[in-house]
Formats: C-alpha cells, structure tokens, sequence
C-alpha cells in the first residue's frame, strides 16, 4: 500500500504516479515505476527558491585542502584508492554473494580500529554473532583488532543514521545497501527506489560529518551492480570484487575513482584467517601453468601493472548445433570475433566443436591485447599440440589484438608486458612486434610434436 509521501516515477520517462503500475501509463514501457520519496512542497520549496542568487568563485579562490587520508593496513586496497579512504566520501564494493566482501571490509575496519582510528560496522545481513565468528577468524590471521570494531546489527536507515551522527566514527562500513529500508518507502529492501534512496541519504550523512563510508552491494548473476548499479553516478568510487567463489583468487579492481585511478586491480587469495595480498601474482601464475596443449601464458595489462595469467582452451567434437562457446574471464563476444579469425585467416576451423576458455585463477582480462593468446590457446587445443614446445623449459608466452582481416594490432606497454615475461624466465614471447598476422603468429608458435590423441 502506497503511502501519499511517496511517489512511482518512471524511470523511462519521468512521469509520476500515486500508485505503482506494471506499465507506464504514460509511455508504455513495462517494469518502469519505481517508488521515491515525494518531492518537498510548497513551504521549503519555495523558501528554497526565494533565496537571494549565491556567487559563483574563480577555482583559484576555493580552498581544496587535501584531507588526510586513512589508510586501511590492506596495502592492495589502499593502492586502489589511491592512497587510502577519503573522509566524507563514499565507496562501494560490489561482488557476488560470498566472494568476499564482508572479510574484506571487517579486514579494513579491524586494521583501522587497530591502529586508533574510530570505526563502526552496521550490518543488515548478519546478526552480531555472526559476525563476531568471522571477526574471530581474522583477530587469528590477517587483521589484529577486528574483535574491537564496534558493531550495530540494523536494517533501519534511521537508526543506522542517528548512530552515525552520535557515534561519529571516521570510517564505516554498511552491509550491504540492499537491506536496508528508508521507513518512508513503502518498497521491499533491495529495491530500485530504496537503494536509490538509502545511498542517497547515507551520502548527505557521510559528507556532512566527515565519516568514509564503506557501502557494500552485491551484484547480480549478469554481473551488473543490481540496485547499485543505479549507484554509480552517485558515489565517489566504486570497487568490484571479482573471482570464483570455489577457487581461492580473488580480484578488486576501481571502476571508477574520484580519488585515484580505475583500472587498477588488486590480487588476493583467500585462507583461513582471512584475504592474503598476492603481491607476486604473475609468479604464481606462471609456476601453476600446466604446458598442456591449449595452454599459453597471457602478459596481460591490469591498469598500470602487467600481470601473467594462464589462458586455457578445450576444443572438442559436438554434437550441439550451434555448440557451445563457453568462457570464464573473457568477453564471450570476443571470443566468437577471435574463432571467426581463426577459422577465416588461419586454417583452425572449430565450426562444429565445442570451445571453453577459461582463465585461470578466477582473474578477468578485459582487454583486446588477450586476443592472441586466447587464439593461440584454441589453436593448440584444437591441434592437439603444445604450442611453443614440450621440450621447450618454459610456456610459451603472448599479447596482442587481432584485427578482423587476420593482422595483429599492437596493444599498449609492449615493452612492459614483455619486460614482465622475461622478468619470469618466459623465453618466448610472441606479439605484434615479432608477428604480422594471425597465421605468422601460429607458424612461429608451432614448433610442438604432436601429442597422441589419448594423452
Ligand atoms: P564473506 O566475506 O562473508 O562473503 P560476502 O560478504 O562477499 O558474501 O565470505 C566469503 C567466504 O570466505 C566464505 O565462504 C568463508 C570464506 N572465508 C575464508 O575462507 N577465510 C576467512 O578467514 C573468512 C573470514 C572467510
Ligand atoms: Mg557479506
């Protein structure tokens, strides 16, 4: 039941409604309405309107003092961020359900409250107990003082804002954005308008007393920031935390920063004890490599830093029409483009195969330069052989953008992503400074036997 403070605007058109309605009646779209606070009338508003014209200031004549930021003790973190959290501002992190963002956040909060800064974790989600188990765990590990950060277990956003204002801490954490309820939305947690709004009033709070406030979202199957997804305009950063919930790497990457860069990932792996750091994640990833045909070493670009990740492929007979094309960190679109090539430029035809790709470790590569290594993984897999040379000491390494008429394309810092190669002892490394084109690329790779179709 609507209460007459609220309103259903559609988000289409910006028509208003007493009531929700499944379909706009004014513009017809489906699914549109969603509820919001009505707006202020009459006496503040025009009050508001009433008063005199303020006077805009040359940029030279504001004050921007920096304000000294607060490092979270996570050094990942802190890097994405830019040097740690910004007072008053307001940074979401986004993952699926169980990747890891309340650890991550009771990690930071632990870190901070330990070394004398007032923190405040509120929690929609779990109840204090539970929370205190997992706090336990990382007291043992990770984060010394996580058994001293203040909790509030509340769905409230009144209450959750009367404490802020009372308790003043200097950085909070809210978990997560979908369970909370403003009390003057008549709409379920979780939805459009009420993520819309909570956020909304959790900045005014957040920017009025100077308290860094943590906002927790989880995002969907299709890996949108549901609910906070409509939050991105509206915060000042926003962190996704990405990985396989089964495997242990986990990545945090800025998607967009006020405050410092985006692009830039950050690598972790869980334990028990919480989120270690990976500060050596191309080593890792190199050592794990298995040489099996349909493997190759991706120097890839996160952001500023280069980073070796392990590409796999499997190509096997189908019986599907059409058959499966099927990735994990890699944009599906891109792999069709890089099959197409293939089988048009390059003799590897796979028209009526099944084809995984899957990057190893959990890690995304969303960058043209993995074009060539995802091509040359297939290449292998549908060959049968290992690509490079089994006697070969170390796995063959690539980078690269194929183009549509089968000619790579250079990508950005050729020089670093080679650095980092030879940094780990990859001796062969093939890009678009050694190889004009796909089949180029493929000549130089095969120099692998055969491997018998049992192995
Ligand atoms: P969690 O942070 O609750 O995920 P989210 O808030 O994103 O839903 O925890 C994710 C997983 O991490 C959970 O399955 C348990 C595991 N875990 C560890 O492996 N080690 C630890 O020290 C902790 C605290 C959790
Ligand atoms: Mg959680």
């Amino acid at each position: 039941m609507a209460r007459p403070s609220t309103v259903h605007v559609c988000s289409a058109c910006g028509h208003a409604e007493a009531r929700w309605h499944g379909r706009c009646p004014a513009c017809g779209e489906w699914n549109t309405l969603h509820e919001e606070r009505a707006p202020v009338r009459a006496g503040a508003q025009a009050a508001r309107t009433a008063r005199a014209a303020a006077r805009p200031v040359a940029l030279r004549d504001v004050r921007a003092d920096e304000a000294p930021r607060v490092r979270t003790g996570i050094g990942e973190l802190d890097r994405l961020l830019g040097g740690g959290v910004v007072p008053g501002s307001l940074v979401l992190i986004g993952g699926s359900p169980g990747i890891g963002k309340s650890t991550l956040t009771t990690m930071a909060l632990g870190l901070m409250q330990g070394a004398g800064h007032r923190t405040l974790y509120v929690s929609g989600e779990e109840s204090a107990a539970q929370i205190r188990l997992r706090a336990e765990r990382l007291q043992a590990g990770s984060a010394p003082g996580a058994l001293d950060v203040p909790v509030l277990a509340e769905t409230g956003l009144e209450a959750i804002l009367a404490t802020l204002e009372a308790e003043r801490p200097q950085v909070c954490v809210i978990d997560s954005v979908q369970t909370l309820a403003a009390g003057d939305l008549s709409g379920a947690p979780g939805t459009v308008g009420q993520v819309r709004e909570v956020a909304a009033r959790i900045m005014e709070a957040a920017k009025r007393s100077g308290t860094a406030v943590l906002l927790v979202g989880h995002v969907t199957k299709d890996g949108a920031l549901a609910g906070p997804r409509v939050l991105e305009h509206l915060v000042d950063c926003v962190l996704q935390f990405e990985g396989e919930r089964e495997r242990t790497y986990r990545t945090l990457r800025a998607l967009k920063n006020r405050f410092g860069s985006t692009n830039d990932v950050g690598v972790f792996e869980m334990r028990e004890g919480g989120l270690v750091e990976v500060l050596d994640a191309s080593a890792r990833f190199v050592g794990e490599a298995t040489r099996a045909p349909g493997s190759v070493v991706l120097a890839a670009m996160e952001g500023s830093r280069p980073l070796l990740v392990e590409v796999q492929a499997l190509v096997s007979p189908s019986e599907l029409v059409p058959p499966r094309r099927v990735v994990s960190g890699i944009d599906r679109n891109r792999l069709a483009l890089v099959l197409a090539v293939l089988a048009r430029h390059a003799g590897v035809g796979t028209g009526t195969a099944d084809v995984f790709v899957n990057v190893v470790g959990g890690v995304r590569v969303d960058e043209p330069g993995a074009d060539l290594a995802v091509a040359l993984a297939v290449a292998g897999a549908a060959r049968g052989v290992v690509l490079g040379g089994e006697d070969e000491p170390t796995p063959l390494a690539a980078f690269g953008e194929i183009g549509l008429t089968g000619e790579l394309r250079s990508v950005a810092h050729h020089d670093r992503r080679r650095e980092e190669a030879e940094k780990f002892g990859l001796a062969r490394v093939i890009s678009p400074e050694s190889a004009p084109t796909l089949r180029d690329a493929l000549r130089q790779a095969a120099a692998g036997r055969p491997v018998p179709a049992a192995a």
